[in-house]
């Protein structure tokens, strides 16, 4: 599939190493309005063409399908600017940046049901989705009751003003809503059919010379059936990072998941030993199983193995989707799922924590 890419900042890049390794993708064209990241890019896929207009690039360019990766801001905007010329998109998270954009795009991807659009969640391909499956297959999980969850994509260093080639879209941007690798592998340990409901937030706002908006972000959630999650948010605290991790409070037990184990406690257990304890399961360095023979010095050296190895599996199951005609492995739906409640905590944020309710675009046409 003839691939176009749109940005090429370093996750542009990072999916490009990728998008270059598959068989199923051709790397074609790749577009960004500033010429030092063209040129970062093209030192590292120059077999790819570059563009400095997005539009241009779409308009020249014969292609199969697309991937986003532009700042959250334009995501939507190019999402249907390339379904409306019918290629297949690999949408970035977060799926849109405000309510009006789900509307118009859930809208946009029901109207191209010839069209796969995939919501780049990676979290769903990462470890601790993989660990959350296992355990639910094997009647291990139990359903949430409460939930503490948090993405620190952390500073180890004291902050100094960095002189980027394009300003850290981070700088402008809610942490909140950046929700989804937290709240997506969540909704599968919710009851079924249950979707974050509503939603009270608050902000630290600036506490030393670091200029992202908050220093950190909490939001609190009522899911539908009642279960409760609070989200701690940052890109500015003094941790090392990205760093995610999660205890879920279950009906049967608890489980704490961490970028690099699962940690679970089961009273069950206690048919086994006088006092059940924590049992825990450490991922490996490089876990993940290949489903193609790929050389695992190539997968590394592709950006650390793009999110221990997620990356190559969601773009492995959005290739399956278009070539096999299957339904989108992450379809619209979910992505809004995952994106929107950390919309409307930014809402609440803004007005000081008010209470929220979440809507989602498929309810308001009832
Ligand atoms: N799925 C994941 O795990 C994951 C991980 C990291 C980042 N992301 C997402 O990827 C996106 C990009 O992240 P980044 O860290 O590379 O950001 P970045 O801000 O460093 O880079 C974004 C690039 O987009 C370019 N751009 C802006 N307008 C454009 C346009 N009209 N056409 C083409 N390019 C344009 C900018 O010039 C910049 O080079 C973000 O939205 C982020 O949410 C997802």
């Amino acid at each position: 599939m003839k691939t176009a890419i749109i940005a090429c900042g370093p996750r542009a890049v990072q999916m490009g190493r990728i998008v270059s390794l598959l068989p199923d993708f051709k790397l074609t064209a790749m577009s960004d309005p500033h010429p030092a990241r063209r040129e970062i890019a093209f030192k590292a896929l120059p077999e790819s063409r570059f563009y400095e207009s997005t539009e241009e690039m779409l308009e020249k360019e014969s292609l199969d399908a697309v991937l986003v990766e532009t700042p959250p801001a334009q995501h939507t905007k190019y999402s249907l600017m390339a379904l409306e010329k019918g290629l297949h998109v690999l949408g970035e998270i977060p799926a849109v940046d405000t309510y009006e954009e789900a509307v118009t795009l859930w809208k946009a991807v029901h109207a191209h049901p010839e069209l796969v659009y995939m919501c780049d969640a990676t979290a769903n391909y990462g470890m601790i989705a993989r660990a959350i499956a296992f355990l639910k297959n094997h009647d291990l999980a139990g359903k949430m009751v409460y939930a503490e969850a948090e993405y620190t994509h952390g500073m180890e260093r004291t902050f100094r003003p960095q002189k980027n080639i394009v300003e850290d879209w981070r700088a402008s941007y809610s942490a909140c809503k950046y929700c989804t690798h937290d709240l997506g592998p969540l909704l599968d340990l919710m009851e079924e059919g249950d979707l974050y409901d509503t939603v009270a937030c608050m902000g630290t706002g600036r506490h030393f010379p670091c200029r992202w908006q908050d220093h950190a972000m909490v939001s609190i959630y009522r899911t539908r059936k009642n279960a409760v999650v609070r989200f701690l948010a940052s890109f500015a605290l003094y941790k090392s990072g990205p760093y995610h991790a999660a205890r879920v409070f279950t009906d049967s037990g608890m489980i704490e998941l961490y970028n690099e184990k699962v940690r679970l406690f089961k009273p069950d257990f206690s048919e086994f030993c006088e006092k059940p304890e924590i049992v825990e399961i450490p991922f490996g360095h490089f876990p993940m199983r290949f489903a193609l023979d790929f050389p695992v010095e190539k997968v590394l050296a592709a950006g650390g193995g793009g999110h221990g190895g997620a990356d190559f599996y969601a773009l492995e199951a959005f290739a399956d989707a278009i070539l096999n005609g299957k339904k989108s492995p992450c379809p619209i739906e979910k992505g809004l799922a995952m994106t929107l409640p950390g919309i409307f905590a930014a809402e609440s944020a803004k007005e000081g924590g008010v209470l929220k309710k979440i809507l989602y675009p498929w309810e308001e046409e009832k």
